[in-house]
């Protein structure tokens, strides 16, 4: 029933969308040329998703439906398929291309239920392995637990089948092998598992690694590679800020464990240096450190340190005094190296030890330094940095006052959003209209407003129109934030989403409020965590948050009509659907009133010089809205290439 030819059509069909998608436009273009060569894109992006749904109705979704209907042969094609879905060049580990990581999900899954019901224990951990890999490259260096699970299921069946050994297929002995080490890497990283657990993964690795018929079985597999990475792990558990949260929960053995590990590293002439008692000897120890270059040097001094006090072989005083002589070194680094993106390693250790001084410290200025400095950093640099989202967090949860609030965010927007161009723009665009609606309303019924911003009685929302104007820009700017985790992987899909992915998607309010659950953001939590729910609270998502209960409920309501108002009529970015006319969804709002939307933004929407206005913003802001986005990704390109 599997037809190749077909399922080449699909890759082929992908590989092309992936290909507008991400396509770099031209430095020098005029903004007309860009919209109408975004709105050509739009048209194929369209076509190539009609022909891919065919596909997946005709072929794939029988199998979503009955995978224990497939025979032999239709699998075997099948699993090669889903394979080329996630790694369309997977002989080739340097040209990895996520092509659609989620359908590839699901076929795997269906798969597992045929290899279950077949008895196919090597295929079932083929599947697994191939799950827990696409979740690991989707979480990025922060494992998800997703992928942990899928692994341990592999592992569990590599155990069922007899261990290593008896596994008849080189491909999954391969398999089975990079599972341990995955185990190793994602136990160990997930936030979910403890210390104890996270040594004892990487324990049963070198113990695999050590076991010498396993590597004599199969000598073309990169053992040494292999047991560098797990090893490598180690050295990283130094450095993990979870570590740092963990302060008073760690077992000592594990402490000195790690200390351990890391003071081998240096020769006891450093060592001394290191350990010494005059600040000069030890500072310039670390700042001549980070001026070897192709060394690790430096690296090491922080991993060395933070288990140092960890351990209780040093005092908070002394290690706050040494984090601070790294953090010295790391800015003086950073001023004189011309090409510090390949040291993005170095931005994640800046990032741990400034949030570890705000934390320890509870020193303002250090999360100020911080803030200011990330905010001056191009948005690809904190692109390169997937943790940076949590140390961010824990920086702010220690050191925040609301003067940092838009320091904050502005920062937090530019490892998240300003990734994702359509997100990006979207988020401009809902900023613009909720903009919009409560300049409205404080000129019209300022009473609609009482509370924003710690505001009283009408006089205040008057008195305090710029501020409460701030505080909306940003909530519009970080109301998607939550989607970040996963948009990447799903905007380069050429289909419509399955019931999984929406299911994905459904998360990010409660994704985005993670990183905004402060009381200094004012109404930004609340709108970030209601935008999705209809103004009666009887529909939409989460399930868990009654708009009905929060005191920023009318910001919710403005949001939730601003967000349908652009998504509605996005003719330029929106590939997978049709668009609207402002005045027909203008004319849809006032109609789902008081369901769906607020009847007082309704009533509003009967006021001529706000439709205007709003009109205003879909036709001309939108376009300068996608220039701005644009100008800075094709910025970003030049200066990277
Ligand atoms: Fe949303
Ligand atoms: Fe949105």
């Amino acid at each position: 029933m599997f037809d190749t030819q077909a399922a080449e059509d699909f890759i082929t069909n992908a590989q092309r969308y992936a290909k507008i998608i991400g396509e770099k436009l031209p430095a020098g273009y005029s903004v007309d040329g860009l919209i109408s060569h975004m709105k050509a894109n739009v048209a194929i992006c369209r076509q190539l998703m009609t022909e891919n749904n065919n596909f997946i109705a005709t072929y794939l979704k029988p199998v979503f439906a009955k995978p224990e209907n497939l025979d032999f042969e239709d699998a075997v094609k099948l699993l090669d398929f889903t394979r080329r879905l996630h790694h369309p060049f997977y002989s080739k580990e340097s040209e990895r291309v996520k092509l659609d990581s989620f359908l590839a999900i699901d076929l795997y899954k269906a798969l597992i239920k045929w290899a279950t019901k077949t008895k196919d224990t090597e295929y079932s951990i083929k599947c697994w392995f191939g799950i827990g890999d696409i979740y690991y490259l989707l979480s990025g260096s922060l494992y998800s637990p997703d992928s942990v699970n899928a692994v341990k299921k592999a592992m569990e069946l590599v155990e069922e089948a007899g261990g290593y050994f008896m596994l008849s297929e080189k491909n999954t002995r391969l398999c089975a092998a990079a599972c341990y080490n995955k185990l190793a890497i994602s136990t160990f990283n997930s936030i979910e598992s403890g210390y104890p657990e996270k040594f004892l993964a990487i324990d049963n690795a070198l113990a695999f690694y050590n076991r010498n018929d396993v590597r004599s079985f199969d000598p073309d597999f990169p053992w040494q590679t292999w047991i560098d990475d797990v090893n490598g792990n180690i050295n990283y558990m130094g450095i993990h800020y979870e570590f740092m949260k963990s302060i008073g929960q760690i077992a000592p053995d594990l402490g000195e464990r790690v200390y351990s590990f890391n003071r081998s590293y240096f020769t006891p002439q450093e060592l001394a240096q290191l350990d010494s008692e005059d600040d000069t000897i030890c500072s310039n120890f670390i700042q001549e450190s980070i001026n070897i270059n192709e060394s690790d040097m430096w690296i090491h001094c922080i991993q060395y340190i933070i288990p140092s006090f960890h351990s209780g072989h040093i005092d908070l005083n002394r290690y706050i005094k040494m984090l601070r002589f790294c953090f010295d070194a790391h800015v003086s680094f950073l001023k004189t190296s011309p090409d510090f993106l390949t040291e993005y390693i170095r931005f994640d250790m800046m990032m741990v030890i400034s949030a570890i001084l705000a934390h320890y410290t509870k020193n303002q200025d250090i999360g100020i330094h911080l803030f200011n400095y990330l905010n001056e950093l191009p948005r690809e640099i904190l692109d390169a940095l997937p943790s940076s989202k949590d140390e961010l967090r824990t920086v702010s949860e220690n050191t925040l006052d609301t003067s940092m609030k838009q320091a904050y965010i502005e920062a937090l927007l530019k490892s998240t959003t300003h990734n994702h161009l359509p997100t990006y723009v979207h988020s401009m665009m809902v900023s613009h209209l909720m903009t919009c609606f409560v300049s409205w309303f404080i000129e019209n019924k300022p009473e609609k407003l009482v509370g924003m911003c710690g505001t009283k009685d009408t006089n205040e929302v008057h008195a305090k129109r710029e501020t409460i104007l701030d505080e909306t820009r940003l909530a519009g700017l970080s109301h998607d934030i939550g989607k970040i985790a996963y948009i990447q992987a799903v905007s380069v899909i050429s289909r419509s989403l399955t019931d999984n992915e929406f299911t994905l998607i459904r998360r990010h309010p409660d994704e985005g409020e993670y990183y905004l659950n402060k009381k200094e953001f004012g109404c930004i939590p609340d709108v970030v965590r209601g935008h999705q729910k209809t103004h009666d609270g009887e529909g939409g998502y989460p399930n868990e948050f009654d708009n009905e209960k929060s005191s920023y409920k009318f910001m919710i309501d403005i949001c939730t009509a601003s967000d349908c108002i652009d998504a509605a009529t996005d003719d330029i970015g929106r590939s997978y659907q049709e668009c609207k006319t402002g005045e027909m969804v203008i004319g849809e709002i006032i109609a789902n009133s008081p369901s769906r939307y607020s009847p007082e933004i309704a009533h509003a929407l009967g006021d001529q010089k706000l439709c205007a206005s709003i009109n205003d913003i879909l036709v001309k802001v939108r376009p300068q809205c996608y220039y701005k986005a644009y100008k800075e990704f094709t910025e970003k390109e030049g200066r990277f290439r």
